[in-house]
């Protein structure tokens, strides 16, 4: 069974000798835009690269206003801030997701609840969090505090696992009663739908990642997205140092933050931008022949709930035999096919495992038996 299953992921990718999870593909303009770049000399952090990178965003993501910064982990923090996130405060987010969600809610010094998943989405689950509030949340004149605790709960960070959207509607219910914003982390989820529009355009805020092993790549680099022009000009100045406009005093009235994405960086983001259609359709492709595939085998491949269209970006399997599970992982990777468990619990890491939480059941199962196989453009 195993040999079927290398030989066909070896076959999907040309039969190369190491395949990877996901790596960038540079077949657009990312050259011609990176020499224009330089012959510019605009490298740094204003550039006409920059401009567009952002405008292309607005359009993709169908919001007004984007910000592009450094990593998706400055986009998250910064948009954390934006929301009104202080010190001492409490954000609403799921067990189950890479660690920089946890860290952005730490670098506002506020603290992180972890609550459960959707089984089928993988992501923060409405009825978990309706759960919680229930149980702990009290509406105030100025917003919702955790009984228990005695602190604010000043945000809600859902992140759309591997590209999948998480519930969006319901959760807006249950943060709407609450009084909660949300702030997407959609750092996965580019080019990925909720009932026909962008994730990253639901929550106050999205934030996204274009690290190199993300659908599009600047290299590294990250993009805060709004539709409340208020906060757009916010995230700009902030990520600017906040720096006061003047043609030639230094004027800064807060701390702000060095986090705009350079313009070389964000050549490479417009090529990769361009070809984004294209590697949606790869990508749907492939998940259509994993699919296929792996029903003959027995082996769940996991698809898109119902009102969602997936990006693809990782693409999973689930197996819930503990032995099989890890004699997958052990015989793909022995052989250079790269696969991965999910991540650890956040609620299991040390510098975590204090916080608050739910009894995370969902999460727990996934984490046993979710498989990432490799997912790149073909
Ligand atoms: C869910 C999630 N959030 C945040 C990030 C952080 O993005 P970056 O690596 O660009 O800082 C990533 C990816 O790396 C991610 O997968």
């Amino acid at each position: 069974m195993e040999k079927d299953i290398l030989a066909f992921i070896k076959n999907q990718f040309d039969g190369e000798d190491f395949i990877p999870l996901h790596s960038p593909i540079f077949r657009g303009n990312e050259k011609k835009y990176l020499e224009e770049c330089i012959d510019s000399t605009y490298v740094s952090s204003i550039g006409s690269f920059v401009d567009k990178f952002e405008k292309l965003m607005d359009d993709i993501t169908q919001t007004n206003s984007t910000t592009a910064v450094v990593n998706g982990t400055a986009a998250l923090q910064v948009g954390l801030k934006l929301v009104g996130v202080k010190e001492n405060d409490e954000v609403i987010t799921q067990a189950l997701t890479f660690v920089a969600t946890a860290n952005s809610i730490s670098y506002n010094n506020a603290h992180p609840i972890f609550l459960d998943v959707d089984y089928d989405t993988m992501g923060l689950s409405p009825k978990a969090v309706s759960d919680f509030l229930d149980e702990f949340g009290e509406l105030r004149d100025d917003g919702c505090y955790n009984k228990v605790s005695g602190r604010r709960i000043s945000a809600c960070l859902p992140m759309h696992t591997f590209g999948f959207p998480v519930h969006l509607d319901k959760l807006i219910k249950v943060c709407n009663i609450w009084e909660i914003p949300i702030v997407e982390d959609a750092a996965e989820s580019l080019g990925s739908l909720y009932r026909g529009m962008p994730t990253g355009s639901f929550g106050e805020v999205g934030a996204f990642s274009f690290n190199g092993n993300k659908i599009v790549t600047a290299g590294g680099g990250g993009a805060i997205t709004t539709k409340n022009t208020f906060l757009g000009d916010r995230a700009k100045f902030l990520t600017t140092t906040a720096k006061e406009p003047h043609k030639y005093e230094f004027i800064h009235n807060e701390i702000g933050y060095n986090y705009r994405m350079p313009n070389i960086n964000a050549a490479l983001a417009c090529a990769q931008i361009e070809q984004l259609p294209p590697f949606l359709e790869s990508k749907r492709n492939l998940a259509n022949d994993y699919r296929n595939f792996f029903a003959e085998k027995g082996i769940k491949f996991r698809t898109e709930a119902k009102g969602t269209r997936a990006n693809y970006w990782l693409m999973c399997i689930e197996i819930e035999n503990k032995t099989d599970y890890k004699k997958f992982l052990k015989v793909t990777n022995d052989s250079n096919v790269m696969t991965r468990p999910v991540w650890e619990l956040m609620s299991k890491l040390p510098m975590y495992s204090h916080c608050q939480k739910d009894g995370q059941k969902n999460a727990t199962r996934l984490k046993s038996r979710i498989i990432n196989v490799p997912s790149g453009v073909r």
